[in-house]
């Protein structure tokens, strides 16, 4: 749900606070000598010296003491613990802003200043851009579908904490903070229109809704969209995401997202290569198993098998606010997947957009199948390298779990790059192997290939099929199955996750990317 908070940066020091609430991060051990801390402490009367010294104040990490003042700004100062000096990362700053906020909400407050720890490894404009984001992604609740009642906090929520102040530690870093703030805007809203996306119950979210979704995040910014029907799906030759497609009444559609950012590309590329990058998301808007049917226990989640789909919309969304120069190219095949008279068996065989023949073992594993064409089609359409995002493997969480998402690619280069922007962005991801026995494991009995490689190492022999399909292009898959969804256990995920439904991870880190490619490009073309 968008939240209408206004952020700015302000060179205000904590004797000039104007709003109710007052967050201040201190590190442990050293809270005596945070001098914010000290001018409060005057202001209560020496109570945070004896909080100190009794060892309720100690600064560890996600420690909130909320103390009382008797004015009215600030009333609520929150000190909020940041653990080590040696520990700090912007991780730690993105949650601190989550929990600050989130606090602030909670104790009704409708506006609120940030008082953060002074690293200088970041510059001013990373820590208005971090903590933006902490903001944003902390106050977010999906409650669409909450009907207001007395006792439930979240109705009469709208006019809460509408204004945040970033307090700057000097006038001059004022501009480059706010700057920061700007994208962090762009790009935690756009996390937040990922999650929504992602939300959505599948009854409200089938392939032409979530293309109606598309078209309205997108309308006024410079992004071509253009959808490509059932029949022309089928008709083009794409056997493999038709078949998928048939037990479903909704028809299926193909979302094509085309964004130009650059004015000329570098003379690196191919002149095949009409794009710098494409990204493909798996959009299965419900996955029953099909004939395959799963269990019922945990069906539901799988509303959520559009994840990947919905981080191309949002990558889309931020990359053509920020009018980054690239040229981009968007892949989304959307259906759902149901059992039915008509649907696709086990023992069918299937022909692939690039040919290829597949014999059908596990309609469940369908997720490989729909992007087995979107990823030929986006070869086929040029691009240098093609990033794919799927809820692709209940394999990938019983290895990697939720913290981390599992990455296959062919090439070294983006092996390297991509766990960069993992770990800049927190949305990791762990290298996992693509190996020719994998390959060997899903070859065809009948057919080429057969679309199921059994239970042992389920997350390499998909990405092994997929590696099928993207002919030479560099190319890397995500399995995001583990990292999109909270249901239960919140511990492997961050503070500015919310306590349950979409993540939206994967967003960040598509963005990250674009912003490397875009440094390599200048590189190459500076030399
Ligand atoms: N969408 C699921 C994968 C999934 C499972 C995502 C749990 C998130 C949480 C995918 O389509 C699927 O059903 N995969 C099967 C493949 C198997 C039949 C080879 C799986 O992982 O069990
Ligand atoms: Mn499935
Ligand atoms: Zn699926």
């Amino acid at each position: 749900m968008v939240n209408c908070t206004n952020v700015t940066a302000k060179s205000d020091s904590v004797e000039q606070c104007k709003t109710q609430g007052i967050a201040i991060a201190v590190f442990e051990e050293e809270p005596a000598k945070n001098s914010s801390l000290s001018f409060m402490n005057k202001l209560l009367g020496g109570r945070i010296e004896r909080l100190i010294k009794s060892g309720e104040i100690r600064g560890k990490w996600k420690e909130v003491n909320l103390l009382h003042l008797d004015k009215d700004t600030p009333s609520h100062l929150f000190v909020i613990g940041m653990g080590k000096r040696s520990e700090f990362t912007l991780e730690r700053l993105r949650s601190f802003a989550a929990i600050g906020s989130r606090a602030m909400k909670k104790s009704r407050l409708k506006n609120g200043s940030f008082i953060t720890v002074e690293d200088t490894n970041f510059t001013p404009c990373q820590y208005a851009e971090t903590l933006t984001e902490g903001v944003i992604l902390g106050l977010y609740k999906f409650s669409k579908y909450k009907t207001k009642s007395q006792d439930d906090d979240s109705n009469s929520d709208n006019n809460l904490l509408q204004e945040i102040i970033f307090m700057a530690k000097d006038a001059d870093s004022v501009t480059d903070m706010n700057n920061g703030i700007k994208q962090g805007m762009i790009i935690s809203k756009a996390v937040n229109l990922t999650r929504d996306l992602v939300n959505e119950p599948s009854n409200n979210m089938t392939p032409s809704l979530f293309i109606e979704q598309a078209n309205t995040a997108l309308s006024k910014l410079p992004v071509e969209v253009t959808v490509l029907d059932a029949d022309k799906i089928r008709d083009i030759g794409m056997g493999a995401f038709s078949a998928v497609a048939k037990g479903s009444d909704e028809p299926s559609k193909m979302l094509i997202l085309k964004y130009n950012g650059s004015t000329n590309l570098s003379n690196k590329q191919k002149k095949s290569e009409k794009f710098d990058l494409g990204i493909v998301g798996k959009g299965v808007t419900f996955d029953s198993g099909g004939i395959s049917i799963k269990p019922s226990d945990q069906m539901h989640t799988m509303t959520s098998d559009m994840a990947g789909a919905a981080v191309v919309v949002g990558t889309f969304n931020a990359v053509a606010q920020l009018k980054l120069p690239i040229s981009i190219l968007g892949i989304v095949p959307l259906t759902e997947n149901l059992p039915s008279g008509k649907a696709y068996k086990p023992g069918d065989i299937i022909k692939a957009y690039n040919g290829k023949t597949i014999e059908v073992i596990n309609t469940d594993a369908e997720g490989r199948l729909i992007l087995a064409d979107a990823l030929s089609y986006a070869a086929e359409q040029g691009a240098s390298q093609i990033i794919d995002l799927a809820t692709l493997t209940g394999a990938c969480v019983v290895a990697l779990g939720h913290a981390i998402s599992g990455l296959f690619s062919t090439s070294q280069e983006l092996i390297d790059t991509l766990v960069t922007c993992g770990n800049e962005t927190h949305e990791r991801v762990w290298p996992m192997p693509l190996l020719e026995e994998y390959t060997q494991t899903i070859k065809g009995t009948l057919a080429d290939l057969k679309n199921t490689g059994g239970r042992p190492a389920g997350s390499c022999t998909a990405a092994a099929f997929l590696k099928e399909f993207v002919a030479d292009t560099q190319w890397a898959h995500i399995d995001i199955a583990g990292t999109t969804l909270i249901e239960g256990d919140k511990s492997q995920f961050s503070s500015y996750q919310p306590d349950s439904g979409a993540t939206g991870i994967g967003v960040r880190l598509m963005v990250r990317l674009v912003e490397k490619l875009i440094q390599k490009k200048q590189t190459y073309t500076d030399k």
